[in-house]
């Protein structure tokens, strides 16, 4: 049996969804559980997508391609009201919105791109010269001695037993 979703079909499975949108179903199940698409359950528990969530999908993977971060993706749908689906003038205004934060997105690959040759075959990530660790020394910035033992979260990967996050 086919699982193409056919044009006058209402609710789509979410293998039909995947297979429609180009994404794996395991992108639709995180994209459901960040809150940004949704289903209905059926009696059986199994996941119906309405017919526009195809369009939410293409807005979604378009807004991951320009680098946006989910936050901003979902605080853009949310402007939508009620949670309808994103037309073109949408995409217009939401991208363009982006413009700005895009532009220092670029800005900041390009000044890292063009720091990194030290960096290149190196792979000390330093925190006294390298760019990756401490981009424009801004540890230094923070003051003096050692910025990073300051910094509890600094050790997200402590075991329970490492006192370095304390
Ligand atoms: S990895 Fe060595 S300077 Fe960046």
């Amino acid at each position: 049996m086919s699982t193409q979703l056919t044009w006058n079909a209402k609710e789509a499975t979410v293998g039909e969804l995947a297979e429609r949108a180009g994404v794996a179903t395991s992108a639709l199940r995180f994209y459901e559980r960040e809150g940004l698409i949704r289903s209905r359950r059926t009696s059986g528990n199994q996941r119906r997508y309405s017919r526009d969530t195809l369009r939410r999908v293409a807005f979604i993977r378009a807004s991951q391609r320009l680098g946006m971060p989910l936050a901003a993706i979902r605080e853009a749908l949310a402007l939508l009201p009620d949670n309808r689906t994103p037309t073109r003038e949408d995409w217009a205004r939401v991208s363009e919105g982006w413009r700005s934060d895009l532009d220092e997105r670029i800005r900041l690959m390009q000044q890292l791109r063009d720091n990194l040759t030290d960096c290149i075959g190196c792979g000390c990530l330093s925190i006294d010269v390298c760019v990756l660790t401490n981009p424009e020394d801004q540890l230094g910035h923070e003051g003096p001695g050692a910025r990073r033992l300051a910094q509890p979260s600094a050790y997200p990967s402590c075991s329970p037993s490492c006192s370095m996050g304390e």
